[in-house]
């Protein structure tokens, strides 16, 4: 999650994932709202012969903005820049992404909220006039300079939305906002990824993986690939019903998709702080998790299956929460 040292596995999964990935919006399962939004507005852009408006995709880790900003790219016919929030340290690092720009280029900026806010001011003039005001020299012989830039269009990725500054989300025409899938559209991508993969996969398999993958793509074809390990190793190949709740009970993925972090969470606020309201900070330090982990990666999946609810006082287990981990439930709880 955080500032990624890539591991082989991390990067053997980017490349898994770059493969699988759907490089047309036709392609592209789910998002109806974002992507038909998305089709006008690549239309008219390539219809007035101009960049598009900058685009801004916020939501939960794992739906897909990246391949949205790939696809977003392959539909305008151009060349697509990556730059990463956290790695852009310095003014200089931005000044040389933006000065490498091609007319009409798409530049994404995944974790865009992580961009040092003093070097968040250069991106001002840059999307909104393309120039590049920056600074020659040093002490009395500094001058700023003004540097045109070639219209482009700014991919913006966040998980959070709120921590983006007011001129920042000014500057985006376009916001999106992802949504968790359904459990028929992550079945459509779980046999997708099936086909482009080669590796067959039974109708009621790929339904079950949906079910127990958080609504999120990137979980579900994840899965599917240690559930073709299961079925390679210990069936004849093809991907079933039984080899599918077998590899998945064995990676202690549940019926509804959550996993030891999310027991570890629910469980540690139920027995640790009596169910809650407990705040955010405790229940990080508690499982020894990042407070930022915590709000982006587990919280939103368990608050729209209202196994946790969010108060003024802090964050509390519902019922329900207590009925799937099979933990009697106190009568005042809701
Ligand atoms: N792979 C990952 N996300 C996808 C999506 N939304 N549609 C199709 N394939 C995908």
């Amino acid at each position: 999650m955080e500032d990624r040292i890539l591991t082989n596995e991390q990067l053997e999964e980017d490349k898994f994932e770059q493969n699988i990935r759907p490089e047309k919006l036709e392609d592209y399962i789910g998002q109806t709202e974002v992507k038909e939004n998305l089709k006008i507005f690549i239309k008219a852009a390539l219809m007035r012969e101009e960049s598009l408006d900058h685009v801004l995709l916020y939501g939960p880790p794992g739906l897909g903005k990246t391949t949205l900003a790939y696809i977003i790219s392959n539909e305008l016919g151009s060349n697509i820049k990556t730059a990463s929030g956290p790695a852009i340290e310095k003014s200089g690092d931005l000044a040389a992404i933006l000065s490498s720009l091609e007319p009409g280029d798409v530049l994404f900026v995944d974790e865009i909220h992580r961009i040092p806010r003093f070097i968040e001011e250069i991106l001002y003039s840059a999307m909104e006039d393309f120039t590049l005001d920056i600074i020659v020299g040093s002490d009395s012989s500094s001058r700023n300079i003004r540097i045109d830039l070639p219209p482009f269009t700014l991919v913006g990725a966040t998980t959070r939305a709120g921590d983006l500054t007011g001129p920042l989300r000014d500057r985006f025409g376009i916001i999106s906002k992802l949504n968790y899938y359904t459990v028929e559209e992550l079945t459509e991508i779980v046999k997708r990824t099936s086909k482009v993969l080669n590796s067959p996969i039974e109708e009621d398999a790929a339904a079950e993986l949906a079910r127990r993958s958080r609504g999120t793509p990137r979980i579900a074809n994840r899965l599917f690939k240690r559930v073709r390990d299961y079925a390679l190793v210990m069936g004849n190949g093809v991907i079933d019903l039984e080899i599918t709740s077998l590899a998945l009970n064995r990676l202690k993925v549940d019926s509804m998709g959550l996993d030891d972090t999310d027991y570890h969470l629910l469980k540690s606020i139920i027995e640790k702080f009596n169910g809650g309201p407990v705040g955010i900070e405790a229940i990080a330090s508690s499982i020894g998790e990042e407070q930022t982990t915590i709000e982006d990666v587990y919280e939103p999946y368990l608050l729209q299956h209202g196994f946790l609810k969010r108060t003024s006082r802090g964050r509390i287990v519902t019922r329900k929460a207590y009925e799937h981990l099979g933990i009697p439930c106190p009568d005042n709880i809701e």
